[in-house]
């Protein structure tokens, strides 16, 4: 056994299986390059065989990443294999991950096969994979509520079809700490050359206990651990990469092993992931929620400025709080923005697309005096967004609130080449603002979602709004972001609308 944790960022793949949270190539690639700085081991880039987009995102990204190593999943068949391998084909260090179901209720009832036909085409994917790299992963997905003796004969079996690594995924957020690490020992323990691979666990939250069932299996042997940065993943989420790198961190002393994270870049990752896909962190989730150092308590806070370890068993700093820093004003130039969108990792296509995000800085600048790190991440993932599909857009917003009578809001869109305005009453100026959109669009869409958040503190802070769509079956995030939140709420909703005009379609790697 090593004493290194290998630590597998699925973000980008099963991250992006959260509602409405799937991104572009540009998106992945900017948090990819979050990840390498982060100094996570492997990238799980996407499923290159879901779309033609993703086969895209992962390409781009095994192009630009050479310090960790890239994966794409497959399912068991031998065209997912295929195009997971052209997919990773420029990357320094590339890996097929493929899966197939293991358990009685998904052979019988999805995949409809027989357990020998499960174990043949496992095999025949491994060998498959072989022809592109010789770093492949098998996931026997399901493995939960899997039949031990048939995980021992399908570990077995994809041992000696040569592949290296062995995922053992809670798919359904199933288990409990207890009988996840016995499963894990036991599968050590069962299966023959065991000690020749590297075993890894994958959990979902949906008991809210991924991150407990993964060091639980980290303690009974597991080597990698599968996780996402926010514990963003498919309906409750997968382990939260923060959560499990700090408690093994923390807790060295019971887990005697270390990862190559450098934990400062895990609040700025956080902050990054959460702009992009529109996924808010809650204030007191660990390490990266807005409270997780606050101490509101006059005793807790007394005794942390006495002694910090009194109250704290890390610090904020090492996780990368503080990162607030003051960075641009009003009257800095394009040197000076360019100089700190480099430090960020922001690189532009061109020197238009460059001026264009100096034109929002300045315009920011306006109407906020202190512009942070997060203020030029945001503006950049506006601007993204808004490149999504520019069908509908924001051409101006009127909105009027006064005490004792209904807000009324006025907006003027694009839709292709024409501009067409409406003006409706509401509950407040957003909701009024909403129904004055669809007024001109009709779109039929239902909303599931509107949050918004300050992206840094003030009351001049921009907010950051996430808008959730439905229709047919189809879910998108909307993002926006404003110092006036009425005009972040518009932006959000049309990005949504965008997304949804823009019809890409992929497939569910579960499915
Ligand atoms: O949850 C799961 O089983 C997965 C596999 C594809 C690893 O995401
Ligand atoms: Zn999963």
């Amino acid at each position: 056994m090593t004493d290194k944790l290998i630590i597998f960022d699925t973000t980008l793949r099963d991250g992006e299986q959260s509602p409405g949270a799937s991104m572009t190539r540009e998106m992945k690639l900017r948090i990819a390059r979050q990840l390498e700085k982060l100094g996570v081991n492997v990238i799980e880039a996407g499923f290159a065989a879901a779309s033609p987009g993703d086969f895209e995102a992962v390409k781009a990204v095994a192009e630009a990443i050479s310090g960790s190593t890239i994966c794409s999943l497959a399912r068991a068949s031998e065209n997912d294999v295929r195009r997971a391998g052209e997919a990773i084909k420029p990357a320094k260090s590339g890996r097929i991950h493929t899966f197939i179901a293991t358990s009685p209720i998904h052979m019988e009832h999805k995949l409809r096969m027989s357990k020998d036909q499960v174990i043949e085409r496992a095999a025949m994917s491994i060998k498959t994979a072989l022809e592109y790299t010789d770093d492949v992963e098998f996931s026997a997905e399901d493995a939960v509520r899997s039949d031990m003796d048939f995980l021992v004969q399908v570990f077995d079996e994809v041992i000696k079809a040569g592949a290296k690594t062995m995922n053992v995924p809670d798919t359904v957020g199933y288990s409990i700490p207890f009988a996840w690490g016995e499963r894990m020992r036991q599968l050590i323990e069962l299966v023959p050359n065991s000690d020749k691979v590297i075993w890894s666990t994958h959990c979902h939250n949906d008991l809210g206990l991924a991150v407990a069932n993964s060091l639980s299996a980290v303690l009974n042997g597991a080597r990698q651990v599968e996780c996402t940065i926010n514990g963003l993943g498919e309906r409750a989420g997968n382990a939260s990469l923060e959560e499990v790198v700090m408690a093994v961190k923390t807790r060295r002393d019971i887990f005697n092993l270390d990862t190559s994270i450098d934990t400062t870049q895990i609040v700025p990752a956080s902050k990054l992931v959460s702009s992009i896909t529109g996924y808010p962190v809650q204030p007191n989730k660990a390490i990266v929620g807005a409270n997780a150092f606050a101490h509101e308590s006059g005793i807790h806070q007394d005794g942390v400025l006495k002694h910090r370890e009194t109250y704290e068993i890390m610090s904020a700093e090492s996780v990368g709080w503080n990162a607030n820093k003051l960075t641009l004003g009003k009257l800095s130039g394009r040197n000076a923005l360019r100089q700190r969108f480099t430090a960020l990792d922001i690189e532009f296509a061109n020197e238009e697309e460059f001026v264009a995000a100096f034109n929002r800085f300045k315009e920011l600048a306006d109407r906020k005096t202190e512009i942070f790190d997060e203020d030029l991440q945001a503006l950049v993932s506006d601007e993204a967004v808004s490149k999504v599909n520019e069908y509908y857009r924001l051409v101006s917003l009127r909105a009027h609130c006064e005490t004792g009578i209904l807000p009324i809001a006025r907006v003027v869109i694009s839709i292709g080449d024409k501009q067409q305005d409406a003006e409706t009453q509401g509950g407040g100026p957003v909701d009024a603002t909403f129904k004055a959109i669809e007024q001109i669009v009709s779109s039929g869409t239902e909303l599931q979602l509107y949050s918004v958040n300050n992206i840094t503190s003030g009351t001049d802070a921009q907010g950051e709004v996430t808008v959730r769509l439905s229709k047919g079956g189809r879910i998108v995030n909307g993002q926006g972001a404003d110092t006036d939140i009425v005009v972040a709420s518009a932006k959000a909703y049309l990005n949504a609308l965008n997304k949804l005009h823009n019809n890409s379609e992929r497939a569910h790697p579960q499915i």
